[in-house]
């Protein structure tokens, strides 16, 4: 779909969540949360927390788990992606932070590989994402799935590309601050979701935009794989949807 501006597309994937977690309630079960950071997914996580504190709406319910997080990196870093949750989204809602998951940017290079089998043990074990939020890089890498991501990877270490990393520069005060790995969830891993929704805005993802949701399908751009996904919808505002 394609609205006007970035705060009427936020608005609607806000409320989808909120359905899903109002529906879920009532059938006394717990809604499982896919969660990306960035920039484009602020404004959803702003109306949802607007929801908690206006109109009730409880996360008691709700299991949540990050694609990636950056490694190394100290959780109390203000570059983190906890930091990000917790300031965005999980430090105003009443959400039980047992329930809370996002991979562990501090652990030793031998823990990896356990840690990463777990985390998809433990989406698994609650009955798998119910919904995942995604926004695009500008290599068009999903979480930090970068070229030359397999459609079938599962949650591991990887490698930044450079334009990643030359984007995140200003965050970290130079590119030579950002780290040059980072943990995700896999392609496979996302895949598994119920519904995925993509989000993207602004004129400078048009072209990523172009090639994700026309362009043939390819490693190269990890984002074409949605293409083979029946469960996915893109939301897009009007500049990002403009090349296609
Ligand atoms: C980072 C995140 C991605 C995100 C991308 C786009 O690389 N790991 O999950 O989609 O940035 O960021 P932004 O939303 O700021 O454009």
């Amino acid at each position: 779909s394609i609205f006007k501006n970035p705060k009427e597309a936020s608005l609607s994937v806000a409320n989808r969540i909120a359905s899903l977690i109002k529906e879920k309630q009532q059938k006394n079960e717990k809604a499982v949360l896919g969660l990306a950071t960035g920039a484009t997914p602020v404004a959803v996580y702003a109306e949802l927390v607007r929801l908690h504190k206006e109109e009730g709406l409880s996360f008691k319910n709700v299991i949540t788990f990050n694609l990636d997080e950056y490694y190394p990196m100290q959780p109390n870093a203000v570059q983190s992606y906890v930091v990000f949750m917790n300031e965005n989204l999980f430090n105003h809602i009443d959400i039980d932070k047992n329930n809370v998951h996002i991979p562990d940017g501090t652990l030793k290079l031998e823990e990896i590989p356990a840690f990463c089998l777990n985390y998809e043990k433990k989406i698994e074990s609650v009955g798998g994402l119910d919904i995942q939020i995604l926004g695009i890089g500008r290599t068009g890498h999903i979480g930090f799935n970068e070229p030359g991501s397999a459609p079938n990877s599962g949650t591991r270490l990887v490698t930044l590309d450079d334009l990643t990393r030359r984007d995140a520069a200003r965050d970290f005060g130079g590119k030579s601050n950002v780290p040059t790995k980072a943990i995700t969830m896999g392609i496979g891993t996302i895949f598994k979701a119920k519904e995925i929704i993509l989000m993207a805005w602004n004129k400078k993802k048009a072209s990523i935009i172009k090639k994700a949701v026309e362009g043939e399908i390819s490693s190269e751009v990890p984002a074409t794989y949605l293409q083979l996904s029946d469960n996915v919808e893109f939301i897009l505002d009007e500049d990002a949807a403009s090349c296609l």
